[in-house]
């Protein structure tokens, strides 16, 4: 039976706003006092003692898959992980029965996939949290990561001006959607057919945040106190020549950073196409907190994870 009291975190939306804030709140406290100590000791009380995440990899993956695994030991639990193709997932078994098995053997369940409808289907037939860890359509942990790495600077997230550069994404759909959650503004710069999903924009919208997408990457990031890039070509979809040219305008470079606000802060979730969505000037720059992002990629998860638990 499916669980539907159940804490999934498949889209941000799952949590809410009072939810999210929590979740950034309890991050940060927890960084903060865990400072000094090796990666994988654990937090005091450590709060999920004896439980145990299954991890499941349809596409690569370097930051997710590490940074779950030392967030579980970090919080007194453990991590399995799996690549699909090497399971029965991988040869036939069903979602489903996937789903009603690993409920009976771990406490969460975490799925990086192609396709969102995978993961919704993972959710309805499992009866212990499942966390999506992206999909073409979002990648809401990640944005957890970059809303922290903001407040950590000084950000206040509500009507913050935030730009964004390059393809209209998964990792843009789940921006948006915390735009309209969190009360802040978005204007995104974006060629011709590579828009973000209209939906996310729509919630967005209703919510009462600015969702601007214009094809001018100077009116996007004018005055913006972030500015964020991704790959132009996303894991599993099509790229070539064509692709890349009509990116080309969007690159992140000196000349876009110098039209944001004095002292903009740079954000790529990573992996970076050094030279394509972003020059090395600017990642490796005063302005980039791109590798705090990714070490808060443990952090921000880690209360994701308890709240998925019901412990936050
Ligand atoms: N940013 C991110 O999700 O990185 P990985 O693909 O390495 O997990
Ligand atoms: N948009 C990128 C994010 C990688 C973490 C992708 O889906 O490949």
């Amino acid at each position: 039976m499916a669980g539907l009291d159940l804490r999934h975190f498949l889209d941000l939306s799952d949590a809410g706003p009072q939810a999210l804030r929590a979740i950034l709140a309890d991050a940060g406290a927890r960084k903060a006092a865990r400072t000094g100590l090796p990666k994988a000791h654990a937090d005091d009380g450590a709060p999920l003692d004896g439980y145990v995440l299954a991890m499941i990899f349809e596409k690569n993956s370097t930051r997710t898959r590490v940074s779950f695994d030392v967030a579980m030991r970090q919080l007194g639990g453990s991590a399995i992980v799996m690549e699909s193709g090497s399971m029965q997932l991988g040869r036939g078994e069903t979602v489903a029965d996937t789903a009603r098995v690993l409920s009976r053997m771990v406490d969460a369940i975490m799925i990086r996939t192609s396709d969102h409808a995978k993961i919704e289907e993972l959710a309805h037939y499992a009866s212990v949290p499942v966390i999506n860890g992206l999909t073409d359509q979002s990648h809401p942990c990640q944005i957890m990561a970059d809303l922290l790495t903001l407040q950590e600077r000084g950000v206040a997230l509500e009507g913050m001006e935030l730009a964004w550069l390059g393809d209209g994404n998964n990792v843009l759909n789940s921006l948006v959607e915390a735009a309209g959650l969190l009360g802040f503004n978005i204007r995104a710069g974006i060629p011709a057919g590579f828009e973000p999903d209209a939906a996310f924009v729509t919630r967005a919208r209703e919510a009462g945040s600015q969702i601007t997408l214009t094809q001018d990457p100077f009116a996007a990031v004018k005055g913006a106190q972030v500015v964020v890039t991704d790959t132009w070509v996303s894991m599993g979809q099509p790229g070539g020549d064509a692709v890349i040219a009509a990116m080309e305008p969007y690159q992140v470079n000196a000349e876009v950073m110098a039209a944001a606000a004095p002292h903009a802060w740079f954000l790529h979730c990573l992996p970076a196409h050094r030279g394509e969505e972003v020059t090395d000037e600017v990642i490796d720059g005063p302005q980039s907190v791109v590798w705090d992002e990714a070490e808060n990629r443990i952090h921000a998860q880690k209360s994701v994870l308890l709240w998925a638990m019901g412990k936050l």
